[in-house]
């Protein structure tokens, strides 16, 4: 008989499984604002999906976490329902991806791959039907799991569901790409849950906008606003190990004594605005040509959903602008871009307190933590850059320097005053920054979520 009183849902677990050649299993433990979340939760249970062919070995030999349940989904429907429906299309949607005079075309596969999407929430729910324990509380998360809490309701309508969108949501005109009953579908999925949650105010209203256009409204279930803020305790602690004081030693050299730099650091992820991010910076060389040689971008852009071809893409056109811009700008002392794409969470905080600025430019995100990350870490202050459609400017647009993404220009020029901030008044907003960005941290956020869904 299941117990669970607490359960978790996301289509990335917690763990990953990697298979080496000898046939040995090594498991590799994952970061983010829900595993520390979680932490402060006893009595509870992961379930997500097995991702790899490591993920799947470990299901079938029986290897495995307390506490945690890996569902091995077979391999082609779990690709058709993350690659082909959740990471291109409603990924696409709410992130405004798609170039509309081409794309999307909602053809016959698409409709095969939905019915793979729905087929791979069913197996969700059923898996969370069966664990929970009796009146259990379950915290569905994301775009990739949108039917489970309506399946979920009709399969155990004892429990208390919740569900919680890390994404930003699509404005109700955009939404309406989907095909109408695609649309409803999603809708009605997530309105199964008692407490449907987003990140912002702005992501909760256009959630409610497509329900009251679509369907007339959002019916009895709750919605909720909970900001996931940095968590500090850890960030702090982490970033003053000796591996990151190593890599700090590292990137300076790379650097140069007495440079400027500005970092970023992203999955190399379309909605990022990696390639504009470049052009502003190669904008900012041009308009303010003082900067040469005193100034490195250290850019981050660590692989990401490398199985869709847009993906590949992107990944290559980052590479190859920075490379153009080395060879147009760069000396033999001084070379402009310093661009890493394998990814090291060490070296990324030790970026963090090395930065002078942090150019965070998504053309839209749900949140983005290292907006909030480098205020946290940052050894001397360090002025931010940041766009006006990452959920995080709503707390963080005050004491940020604001930029249109599309905008290259506009966003040349904000680096350039981010970089003549004077000491004083970037420390004196990178504390308020700090504050802001702390203000929720990732236990308290997944306490409140809890605690809300208990009182439904
Ligand atoms: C976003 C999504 C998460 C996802 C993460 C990494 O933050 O909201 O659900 O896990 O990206 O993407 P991936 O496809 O690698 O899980």
């Amino acid at each position: 008989p299941s117990t669970a009183q607490v359960l978790v849902a996301s289509n990335r677990g917690p763990i990953t499984y990697t298979l080496g050649e000898d046939g040995t299993l090594d498991a590799k433990r994952g970061g983010g604002g829900l595993v520390s979340g979680l932490s402060a939760v006893d009595d509870k249970l992961w379930v997500c999906a097995a991702l790899g062919d490591g993920d799947r070995e470990a299901v079938r030999r029986g290897v495995g976490e307390p506490g945690v349940r890996m569902l091995d989904i077979d391999a082609e429907v779990h690709a058709d329902a993350y690659n082909g429906i959740a990471n291109s299309v409603l990924w696409f949607v709410h992130h405004l991806l798609y170039q509309t005079p081409v794309e999307p075309v909602f053809d016959a596969e698409f409709r095969r791959q939905w019915a793979s999407y729905e087929t791979y929430n069913r197996a969700f729910a059923q898996a969370l039907a069966e664990e929970a324990g009796t009146g259990a509380s379950v915290l569905v998360q994301d775009y990739h799991l949108a039917l489970v809490p309506g399946m979920l309701r009709e399969l155990r309508p004892d429990l208390k569901i919740g569900h919680f969108s890390h994404t930003p949501w699509a404005p109700v005109d955009y939404f309406r790409l989907l095909p109408d009953d695609i649309g409803e579908q999603l809708l009605r999925g997530i309105l199964g849950a008692d407490r449907a949650a987003f990140l912002t105010r702005r992501w909760a209203d256009a959630f409610i906008g497509c329900c009251t256009e679509i369907l007339g409204g959002t019916g009895r279930t709750r919605i909720g606003v909970h900001g996931l803020g940095a968590d500090a305790d850890f960030l702090r602690r982490r970033s003053q190990e000796a591996d990151v004081d190593e890599r700090m030693e590292a990137l300076r050299e790379q650097v140069g004594e007495g440079r400027k730099t500005i970092v970023r650091v992203d999955r190399t992820e379309l909605s990022k605005n990696i390639v504009r991010g470049l052009h502003a910076y190669r904008a900012l060389l041009d308009a303010h040509p003082e900067w040469r040689e005193r100034v490195v971008h250290v850019a981050f852009a660590y692989p990401s959903r490398q199985d869709l071809e847009v993906y590949r893409d992107y990944t290559a056109a980052v590479q190859t602008l920075a490379t153009e811009i080395n060879g147009a700008y760069g000396t033999e002392s001084w070379t402009p871009v310093v661009l890493h794409v394998k990814d090291d969470f060490a070296r990324s905080l030790a970026a963090y307190r090395l930065a002078d600025v942090a150019l965070v430019n998504p053309i839209r995100d749900g949140m983005n933590l290292v907006a909030k990350e480098v205020p946290v870490v940052s050894d001397h202050g360090c002025a931010l850059v940041l766009s006006r459609e990452a959920g995080a400017y709503e707390e963080l647009g005050e004491d940020a320097i604001v930029v249109n993404p599309y905008d290259v220009v506009g966003t040349a020029e904000a680096l350039h005053e981010a970089l003549s901030m004077s000491a004083e008044e970037r420390t004196g907003r990178t504390k308020r920054l700090a504050e802001a960005a702390t203000a929720l941290p990732p236990q308290q956020w997944f306490l409140d979520q809890l605690e809300a869904l208990r009182q439904e």
